[in-house]
């Protein structure tokens, strides 16, 4: 019997194609999905991504509580526009202590992946409160009472610990700090040396231009400043870690 004769016999025969089919896509779905339950990690290791620290942690939060997302992505995709208006396309592992992730699929602003340090605290100040004062053309809505909000946090420690169980490498240091620490990063006069051994690159400042209190301002800006400027994307190491991922 030729294979085209054997080919005929099953499909003429229901029960026998539907037996094939199975076996067919079992196979390939057991050799695509198995593997993932034996790595550990399916995100390349990249130097310099660290957990948030709790006060970028509270401005993520209230990120996430006033919506920005549904007018702002956060993922640079790797194509020549968005590169060059962007900057370096985003990496997975620069998103990979998000919980949840703040890739987004509506841009009504644009992208806000890579704008940590390209705009001075003051303009993100002035343009939370009042966007139309800095982008005259602006549609984006104003947050002005963020500023006037005092950061409450019941238990900046238990924050910490919700993001430790799902997987963020925080050490039980950084838990036991997490309400010292909040305090410190928006204190201009303290001494934060130990803060930023824990978190490196940690801008340490009076975000709002209000030192006396920590407010929601604070913490949103804090934030913002933070995002992309964690991970040199251009140093040679991270160059290196790039072709390598390539080159899988
Ligand atoms: C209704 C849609 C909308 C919402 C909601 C929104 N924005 Fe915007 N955002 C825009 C638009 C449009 C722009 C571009 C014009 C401008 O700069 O104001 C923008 C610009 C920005 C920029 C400047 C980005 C750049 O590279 O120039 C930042 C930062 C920003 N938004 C942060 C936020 C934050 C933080 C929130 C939530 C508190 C937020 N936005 C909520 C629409 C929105």
């Amino acid at each position: 019997m030729s294979m085209t004769e054997r080919h005929k016999k099953l499909e003429k025969n229901i029960t026998l194609l539907s037996v094939g089919v199975f076996l067919t896509v079992a196979i390939g779905g057991i050799v695509e999905i198995a593997p993932l339950f034996w790595i550990d990690n399916t995100i390349e290791k990249v130097e310099g991504m660290r957990p948030y620290t709790p006060l970028e942690q509270a401005g993520r939060d209230i990120y996430v509580r006033e919506g920005c997302y549904l007018c702002h992505s956060q993922m640079v995709r790797p194509f020549r526009d968005e590169v060059e208006r962007y900057g370096h396309y985003s990496l997975a592992a620069e998103s990979m202590y998000d919980h949840p992730f703040q890739w987004g699929s509506k841009r009504t602003g644009p992208d806000l992946a890579r704008v940590g340090n390209r705009y001075s605290d003051e303009w993100h100040v002035r343009h939370l409160k009042e966007p139309t004062s800095v982008v005259p053309t602006s549609i984006m809505p104003s947050y002005s009472f963020l500023a006037d909000t005092d950061l409450k946090l019941k238990d900046p420690s238990a924050n910490l610990t919700a993001l430790k169980r799902v997987g963020v490498p925080y050490t039980d240091e950084m838990v036991e700090k997490a309400a010292d620490d909040l305090k410190l990063q928006a204190d201009p006069f303290g001494n934060a040396a130990d803060l930023q051994t824990r978190y490196p690159k940690a801008q340490v400042r009076d975000f709002d231009g209000d030192p006396k209190r920590v407010t929601e301002m604070d913490a949103l800006v804090a934030y913002l400043q933070m995002l992309g400027t964690l991970v040199d994307v251009n140093s040679a190491a991270a160059q290196e870690e790039l072709a390598q991922e390539k080159g899988r």
